[in-house]
């Protein structure tokens, strides 16, 4: 009778037999997969242990300015005020920290502005400093700018960028330090564990070069060795739980946002804003737009030269192309010439080009594998750029130049053209405009048209400091390592071949210090503007980019052996000797040519009544629109953060209550102000019904601030009726 008993003991012990067998060959596979030396990163010693996770948190913020009456930053054109909001600006942070020395700490900010001002950077950091001690420091925190063109200026401290900014405008400046220490904020409070992943791939169809003729200038054996005009390269950075969930993500992609073109003067984080708000909405389900824990950024990097107007340019009145050496039309010069694309209008083109990048962002996250480990390192310095030797070779060294701005600065580009008939690629001066300048601004000195050549200078701005200096000359290189990545702090835009040389440079001074394979990231417009930086021999031609690399022919030589010298700081653990010019300063600085406010309603009307009703019914698809009595939104830049100005909100009869479905952040919305005369205003609350809206009665809300003559400021909102909104596909389900 034990017969029968003994069968399934034997199975049992062959069955135990076979799973330990596949367990010792299961953990050698992983053991082995394990100490393989990493093929990217085999100088890293050992790996960490299991319970060795860097601590990571992010963060995301809120940091739109005032969105009326400043004028935008990046056209340059001073009549391009805001005047609404399509979409919000958010800053958006990560921060890691080595396992096993938790205030070992590297920060990354990506805000969605223009760029990164002087001032901006050292106000940050002054309040970092007052809250964190010696825990967030110039070296260990990078702040890079997304570049939009759609969000308001005035947040500058050098006079150059206050002159198309109505002056200094202290609470478009605020809007952004604020949101910029609240991201840090909240990424420093929700820190935790996790992993790091890093992914690369090639996004096409989304970009062009928008200056061929300077990128031909390269030697042919240097083009030689890439396939395109442009890096089409996307890197990316997961970041995941312990457990493995998403917590965020931040990528890098060399592209203008500027789509939305300089006629556009609702705030909008243009098309890098689009790719985000997509992955957002798609992580923080049922959160509104801007709200959830799952932050995913798009930064800047090498965009100097790289537009996202895939059409190309083309001459306004006639429709041909102006891909010509001076970017000219033949009927009515350079200004007309404009790019656009791949939509039939900016706001298609701002989708189109944002799906892009989010679709090619989502699959790399799907797909990222390698995972990051390592000690973290940071170098910061300050450089006086107006002073540099750079040695070329053995024999020949040169010297960067005090900053200037060359002739074709005031062409602009084919993503919006300047003023007047100036074009690109003017290796002259011109007696008029010289005699110009020379009676309003200065005359530049003998030395700074030398040391610029061929840049004829247009306005010498290295040589003007009334009111304010004209432009900063004591800049920022920062580089910042996490294990194996290294992500380099680009002050200004990059060209993509002054970005490769850069990226190559940093890339073989690690490896000569023994420490191949690194992944290099280039970070655009970071801790302050300098305009853009091209290769020597782009310079030659003095195309817009040329004519805007402020420190002369020897600029990007300049960087690459500063950025070399950070390596090495790094690599022989010397950072501390590192020797910097004095920081800055923080300028007493009182020039605001913005009007005061001053509201005004209509007789016998209220702040908020409606003066336009939506209809009572609306079909997806359609725009459901309601106008009021408005008050200027500048009243509201104390508010900005914690305040929508529109709100969408459906009707729930379970709780008998008005839910929010939409704010003013949502892609789906618009907020318009149209000023009026003697200070009267209207304000417009658009929605763009998407298809998949449930049916339901709905209306909308617009919040405001108003303040009169010698009055305080005072909240109010207006209430539109309620209407329906239909949906055939919803009601056939
Ligand atoms: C941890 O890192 C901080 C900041 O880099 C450093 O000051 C401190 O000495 C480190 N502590 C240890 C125990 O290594
Ligand atoms: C600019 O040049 C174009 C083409 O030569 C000409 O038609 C136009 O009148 C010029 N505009 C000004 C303001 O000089
Ligand atoms: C901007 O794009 C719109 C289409 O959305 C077009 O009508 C307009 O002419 C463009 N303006 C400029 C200055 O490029
Ligand atoms: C420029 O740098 C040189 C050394 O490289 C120094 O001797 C000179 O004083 C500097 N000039 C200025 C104006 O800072
Ligand atoms: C060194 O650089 C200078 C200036 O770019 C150039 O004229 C010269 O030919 C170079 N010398 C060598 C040996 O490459
Ligand atoms: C530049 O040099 C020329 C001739 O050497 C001289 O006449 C002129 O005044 C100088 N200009 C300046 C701004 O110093
Ligand atoms: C800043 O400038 C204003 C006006 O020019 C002056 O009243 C004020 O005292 C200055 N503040 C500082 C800190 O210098
Ligand atoms: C606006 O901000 C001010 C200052 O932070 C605050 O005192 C006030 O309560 C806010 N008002 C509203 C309506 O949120
Ligand atoms: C909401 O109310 C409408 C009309 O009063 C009714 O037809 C509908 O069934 C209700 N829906 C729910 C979910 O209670
Ligand atoms: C919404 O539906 C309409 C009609 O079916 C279609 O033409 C349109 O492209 C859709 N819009 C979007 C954004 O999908």
């Amino acid at each position: 009778m034990s017969e029968p008993k003994k069968w399934p003991i034997s199975r049992l012990a062959i069955l135990l037999i076979v799973i330990l067998i596949l367990g010792i060959v299961a953990s050698t596979i992983i053991l082995i997969f394990a100490f393989l030396p990493s093929e990217n990163a085999p100088w890293l010693e050992g790996r960490l242990a299991d319970q060795d996770h860097y601590l990571i948190g992010v963060g995301r913020a809120d940091c739109t300015g005032p969105v009326a009456e400043v004028p935008f930053i990046g056209y340059g054109t001073m009549d391009q005020n805001g005047a609404g909001i399509i979409t919000r600006q958010y800053c958006r942070t990560f921060i890691v920290a080595e396992p096993q020395n938790r205030t070992k700490r590297v920060v990354y900010v990506t805000a969605e502005i223009g760029m990164i001002s002087q001032r901006l950077r050292l106000e940050v950091m002054k309040q970092l400093k007052q809250k964190y001690g010696e825990m967030y420091r110039q070296d260990n925190v990078i702040l890079s700018a997304t570049h939009t063109h759609s969000g308001p200026g005035g947040y500058f401290q050098n006079t150059i960028f206050m002159i198309a900014s109505k002056g200094f405008i202290k609470p478009s400046l605020n809007a952004i330090v604020n949101g910029v220490i609240k991201s840090i904020d909240v990424a420093h409070q929700n820190m935790r564990e996790g992993h790091i992943f890093i992914n690369k791939g090639v996004l096409l169809n989304s970009q062009i070069n928008r200056s061929p003729f300077s990128y031909l200038q390269n030697s042919k054996s240097e083009r030689e060795r890439y396939s395109s005009d442009t890096d089409q390269e996307m890197v990316i950075l997961k970041m995941t739980d312990v457990e493995g969930q998403d917590i965020g993500l931040f990528s890098w992609f060399a592209i203008h946002p500027v789509s939305m073109n300089s006629s556009n003067r609702f705030t909008s984080s243009d098309n890098v804003g689009y790719a985000a708000y997509l992955f957002e909405q798609e992580k923080n389900k049922g959160y509104l737009t801007g709200e959830g824990p799952y932050v995913a950024a798009f930064g800047s990097s090498n965009l100097g030269d790289v537009s996202s107007n895939t059409k190309g340019p083309h001459c306004t009145n006639t429709g041909e192309s102006c891909e010509n050496l001076n970017n000219y039309c033949p009927i009515g010069g350079a200004k007309m010439c404009i790019a656009s694309g791949p939509g039939k209008d900016m706001f298609e083109s701002t989708k189109i080009i944002g799906r892009n990048l989010y679709l090619k962002a989502k699959e790399l996250s799907m797909a990222a594998s390698e995972e990051i480990y390592g000690p973290l390192n940071s170098a910061h310095e300050w450089l006086n750029m107006a002073n540099r030797t750079v040695q070329l070779n053995a024999t020949h060294s040169g010297k960067t130049c005090k900053p200037a701005l060359g002739y074709s600065f005031a062409a602009g580009t084919m993503d919006g053209p300047g003023m007047f008939n100036f074009t690109q690629g003017a290796i002259h001066g011109d007696p008029f405009w010289d005699a110009v300048r020379n009676g309003l601004l200065a005359e530049p000195s003998n030395e700074s048209v030398e040391c610029q050549k061929p840049k004829p200078i247009l306005i010498p701005t290295g040589e003007m400091s009334k009111p304010y200096p004209w432009h900063p000359d004591i800049i920022d290189v920062q580089m910042v390592t996490i294990g194996p990545v290294v992500i380099v702090a680009l002050p200004g835009e990059f060209t993509t071949m002054a970005g490769r040389r850069t990226r190559e440079a940093v890339k073989s001074e690690f490896e000569a210090h023994g420490k191949p394979g690194m992944h290099v990231i280039l970070a655009g417009l970071c801790n302050v503007y300098t305009h853009y930086i091209t290769t020597f021999e782009e310079y030659q031609i003095q195309r817009y980019e040329g004519a805007s690399t402020i420190f002369g022919p020897h600029t990007l030589s300049a960087y690459i052996q500063s950025f070399r010298e950070l390596v090495q700081a790094i690599v022989k653990d010397t950072v501390r000797d590192l020797p910097s010019y004095p920081e800055p300063s923080i300028l007493n600085i009182s020039v605001n040519f913005l009007l005061p406010v001053i509201d005004a309603k209509p007789l016998g009307r209220k702040y908020g009544d409606v003066l336009q009703d939506v209809e009572p019914m609306y079909r997806v698809g359609e725009v459901a629109s309601a106008q009021f009595v408005g008050a200027n939104p500048r009243n509201s830049a104390e508010n900005m953060s914690t305040l929508s100005f529109l709100t969408v909100e459906k009707y729930d009869n379970t709780s008998a209550s008005w839910k929010i479905r939409y704010n003013d952040a949502s892609w789906d919305t618009r907020f318009i102000w149209q000023k009026g005369d003697w200070g009267r205003s209207t304000a417009i609350v658009q929605w763009h019904i998407p298809n998949n809206t449930e049916p339901g009665t709905y209306r909308l809300q617009y919040f405001g601030h108003h303040k009169e003559l010698l009055s305080s400021i005072h909240a109010f909102r207006g209430t539109s009726s309620e209407f329906e909104v239909l949906n055939l596909e919803f009601v056939k389900l």
